[in-house]
């Protein structure tokens, strides 16, 4: 219980970015808000400061961090960067896109960021908050969402704080993230593109930029080798059906679009008029909200597979998925 004043959270302004760009320089860990979701931030360059990440969040070693940058001109300090990488950048940064390609060797970021791997995924988040947190301190920032290793990632403050109490964090409130869920992530280490994780830039937003080299080749939504991408990700404490069209005793329901079967305990409707933007931005914060509730289970609505109702899906089969 002692413990539990070490995480605070303060709004985010001029004056708490400064102090939080301090804090990051010194090592220390700062969560702050994204477009997508908040993240956990740490000094890129700074080993020690990349290991409390994974110590906070009960992280595996084996899984790597995302660098967060400024700006695309930066990237080139850290990796190698493609006519394909030049394009995404140019296309969707700052913006909800990771790429993740060829590390250089000998660059300035600890190798943790890489869990030790020759590639390194780098994005520029568009919030904000994270420009100013990244100009503020002038370094690279490695930050995965900032939730408990393999639990509901957050889009409001109050979720980091409930999922990370007890760890020494600044929060900055930034408010709620309006993404609501993790950025698309795309492999463009090889010969061949490959969206490793899908999110608010569909395959098919890429795939006008990615014709530039004639190479591309796009694979949204089948299961490819990423190591975050554990099939229980992202799990809620209660367990999760999907495409429910009935409810059964003592379940909570995920609802999405103007019809709702009836008997729910509490139903937290995602989109009444059925947006999948809508529905992502809400997604996280549903779960939040149901799992906190004395239930039997989450039941959730189908949700249909196009734009970002793709991610969507995404994150409820694997919150969904049997526990490791
Ligand atoms: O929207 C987002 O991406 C948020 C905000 C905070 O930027 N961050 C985020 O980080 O979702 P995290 O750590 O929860 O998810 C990063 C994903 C993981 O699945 C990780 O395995 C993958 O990206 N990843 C990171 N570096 C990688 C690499 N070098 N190769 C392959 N996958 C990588
Ligand atoms: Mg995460």
């Amino acid at each position: 219980m002692q413990n539990q004043s070490l995480l605070c959270v303060i709004p985010a302004q001029t004056d708490t970015i400064a102090l939080a760009a301090t804090r990051l320089a010194a090592g220390g860990l700062v969560a702050f808000p994204t477009e997508t979701v908040y993240g956990l931030g740490a000094d890129a360059t700074n080993a020690a400061a990349v290991a409390g990440i994974y110590a906070a969040k009960g992280r595996p070693s084996r899984n790597p961090l995302i660098v967060h940058v400024a700006a695309a001109d930066e990237v080139k300090q850290y990796a190698q960067v493609d006519a394909r990488a030049e394009a995404l950048m140019a296309a969707f940064w700052p913006g909800p896109l990771t790429l993740v390609l060829p590390r250089l060797p000998g660059c300035i970021l600890a190798d943790a960021v890489s869990a030790g791997g020759a590639t390194v995924a780098v994005r520029s988040p568009a919030h904000p908050v994270a420009q100013a947190l990244l100009r503020a301190c002038g370094r690279p920032l490695a930050a995965p969402s900032a939730n408990a290793s393999g639990r509901i990632s957050p889009t409001e403050a109050a979720h980091v704080a409930a999922s990370l109490v007890g760890q020494d964090i600044l929060v900055l409130d930034g408010g709620v993230c309006m993404g609501g869920i993790e950025s698309t992530v795309v492999d463009l280490s090889g010969e061949w593109a490959r969206i490793l994780r899908p999110g608010g830039v569909t395959a098919e937003m890429l795939a006008k930029h990615m014709s530039l080299d004639g190479a591309a080749v796009l694979d949204e939504g089948v299961a490819l080798p990423s190591p975050g991408m554990l099939a229980s990700h992202y799990a809620p404490r209660l367990p999760v059906r999907l495409n429910a069209v009935d409810v059964l005793s003592g379940e909570g329901l995920i609802a999405f679009g103007p019809e709702v079967p009836r008997g729910a305990a509490v139903v937290v409707n995602i989109s009444r008029t059925g947006d999948v933007a809508e529905a992502a931005r809400n997604l996280y914060a549903a779960l939040h909200a149901l799992d906190g509730q004395d239930l039997t289970g989450i039941a959730v609505m189908p949700v249909p597979m196009v734009a970002e109702g793709v991610a969507v899906n995404d994150r409820l089969r694997r919150a969904a998925a049997p526990r490791e």
